[in-house]
């Protein structure tokens, strides 16, 4: 949810946190903030608004720079986004500074206790109460920074990324984590060092990083290196510096407008590099090293049980149509908030699939420890290499999407797909639910699924009209059937997330339980109407709604005749195999919402409320 980003080393440490801050926006934007250490004092600067309305005001604000900071971009939990509740915090006495991404559960209580012991809070926010803990235990009990956020997150219930200096020891960075994400990146002689939620800040400074795990923390001094200690016992943790593999390029616009149109072009390239290594045509086999190692326990499976959130929930989805009707598994798919309360029914023969883009999502990832503590196998489905979900799961595949920026998931959707695809094919060759020319048909078609999103892609210029003429509607309906249902949720879930239309998505046949009360002259209605896949029954639906004189954008295979009759528009995409087609029918859906929200003016990469991982349940 937030961004936090910090610096300790010989550069002049402003410039790094702002633009370390931009890169981290996607995860929460509604203020931001920076404290330096200009080798004299500690200057602070923050404001409701993007990193760009800090940048302005801080220019003022810190005229003195130096080598030590921390800067943070946040989505309000506890207090209203507004100058005072934006990080970073600083303590009663002007020494230490904090910031934080998390929520302090028992914040309440501990602020009690701290008011009466004459402190006093300037802000809302739980993570002032955090900072004046710190401050009042290393006071009291006359022990070092280290040691004292050490004793005050033992007191705390509540997950936190935290950095916090002392502006008498600026040679000292202490970070802790527990729930949301901290890279630290090292640079070379350990004359510097990068601290962030994840590692696009400092990848042009650094390709060495250290992960903390959950309950760790790390004291960072100039020229001395890190100690990583468990903040439950004391005890010291072996480092372990991880190379990382993104770059400077992967996460910068390359010319499009909008991260977001940025990934919905990329969509070709990432779907190949997903199945790339993974898919052997020639050899007619699939590869997949996390489920070659488990394949017992996936063919011993009962049922498989999908838990994610928000569009990853719309793959799991998909998957569910794919997985029975290819490998003859059970699948139940469930929202990771309501699994992990619901005292489910979970056995050591269970498989249990988490799917994030992020690898971050609070929900998804206490979905999964509830599974384990439960006996269940647990696959991740993640995008992001070494994040949290990817660790906590026993085995996993990754999409191999690259860098996903813009707030609404786009590249990653389909090539979750394709990877949960691809293990629906591989589990069914090993049970024999499928023929070997079925499978062999099936190699070939998604081989040719990239040359196709990229045929999808070229309707934009019409989707661009069809979106001129329905940017003022109030409501919108997406319908589909089969593999094309979750598509239709996927579709309405992109139109409401960036330009606020509301729109539901429903299986079209459900239309006359209910939503088709709805339809009238204004109701823009879009129909997935591919050739495969309930065609005739679709075609009847969409009948229904031209009787009622509902608007249809179908949503058809090359070359259809007869929904184009009753449609008031159509948008082509190739023929495919049907449980191919969702990969498709996807690519129109995003770009229609896309240029709505752009027409509407709306901030596309960034739609008010959002984040980009949540990381608070
Ligand atoms: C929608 C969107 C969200 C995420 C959801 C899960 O465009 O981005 O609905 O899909 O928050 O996030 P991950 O996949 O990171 O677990």
């Amino acid at each position: 949810m937030c961004g936090i980003v910090g610096y300790l080393g010989t550069r002049d440490a402003y410039p790094i946190i702002i633009e370390g801050l931009k890169r981290l926006e996607y995860r929460g934007y509604d203020s931001a903030g920076i404290a330096i250490f200009d080798g004299t004092d500690l200057k602070v600067s923050k404001t409701k608004g993007k990193v760009a309305d800090l940048e302005k005001k801080s220019e003022a604000e810190i005229t003195t720079h130096g080598c030590v900071g921390i800067g943070h971009t946040r989505w309000a939990t506890h207090g209203v986004p507004n100058d005072v509740n934006s990080h970073p915090h600083v303590s009663n006495s002007g020494e230490l500074v904090i910031i934080h991404n998390g929520i302090i559960e028992n914040y309440d209580s501990l602020k009690q206790e701290l008011s009466s012991r004459g402190y006093t809070f300037k802000s809302d926010t739980d993570t002032e109460v955090l900072i004046n803990l710190i401050e009042y235990i290393k006071k009291t009990e006359g022990v070092k920074l280290g040691k004292a956020v050490q004793i005050a997150l033992n007191q705390v219930i509540g997950a936190y990324a935290i950095a916090v200096f002392d502006k008498n020891k600026p040679e000292e960075v202490v970070v802790a984590k527990l729930g949301s994400p901290l890279a630290i990146g090292i640079g070379k002689d350990e004359d510097e060092f990068f601290i962030a939620s994840d590692a696009s800040p400092f990848i042009e400074y650094t390709k060495n990083a250290v992960y903390l795990e959950d309950e760790e923390m790390a004291v960072i001094r100039f020229h001395k290196g890190i100690k990583v200690r468990k903040i439950k016992d004391d005890s010291l943790v072996d480092t372990y510096v991880q190379e990382l593999q993104i770059n400077l390029e992967q996460i910068e616009k390359g010319g499009y407008e909008h991260f977001m149109l940025k990934e919905i072009h990329e969509q070709p390239k990432a779907i190949q590099d997903t199945y790339r290594g993974r898919l052997l045509r020639n050899e007619a086999i699939i590869k997949m090293a996390g489920i070659e190692d488990n394949m017992k326990k996936f063919l011993n499976a009962n049922r498989i049980i999908v838990v994610a959130c928000g569009t990853s929930w719309h793959a799991g989805l998909v998957a569910e149509y794919i997985f029975e009707d290819l490998a003859r598994i059970p699948v139940e798919v469930e929202y990771a908030s309501e699994f992990r309360y619901r005292n489910p029914v979970i056995t050591e023969n269970d498989v249990l699939i988490a799917i994030s883009q992020s690898g971050e999502t609070a929900d998804t990832l206490a979905a999964i420890k509830l599974a384990k503590s439960k006996g269940a196998f647990v696959f991740g489905v993640c995008n992001v290499v070494g994040s949290s979900i990817a660790r906590e799961s026993h085995a996993g595949a990754y999409t191999h999407a690259g860098p996903e920026i813009g707030v609404a998931s786009t590249k990653a959707f389909t090539t979750q797909i394709t990877v949960l695809t691809l293990i629906a094919l591989r589990l069914a060759r090993a049970k024999g639910t499928i023929s070997s020319s079925d499978f062999r048909q099936h190699l070939l078609e998604l081989e040719m699924i990239p040359g196709k999103v990229e045929q999808a892609l070229k309707s934009d210029d019409l989707i661009k009209n069809i979106a001129n003429i329905y940017k003022d509607a109030k409501n919108m309906l997406y319908l589909g059937r089969g593999f094309n249902f979750p598509v239709a949720l996927e579709g309405a879930l992109k139109l409401k997330e960036i330009s606020y239309i509301h729109a539901e998505g429903y299986p079209a046949a459900e239309m006359k339980h209910g939503p088709i009360a709805l339809i009238d002259e204004n109701m823009p209605v879009i129909v997935i109407a591919t050739k495969k896949g309930h065609y005739e029954k679709v075609v009847s639906n969409i009948q229904e709604i031209k009787s009622r004189k509902g608007k249809i954008i179908g949503i058809v295979t090359e070359g259809d005749v007869q929904v184009r009759q009753l449609a008031d528009h159509v948008i082509e995409v190739p023929e495919s195999l049907e449980a191919l087609s969702p990969l498709l029918t996807t690519i129109p859906l995003q770009l229609l919402s896309y240029h709505i929200a752009v027409m509407l003016g709306k901030n596309v990469d960034q739609p008010r409320n959002l984040a980009k991982s949540v990381t608070v349940e």
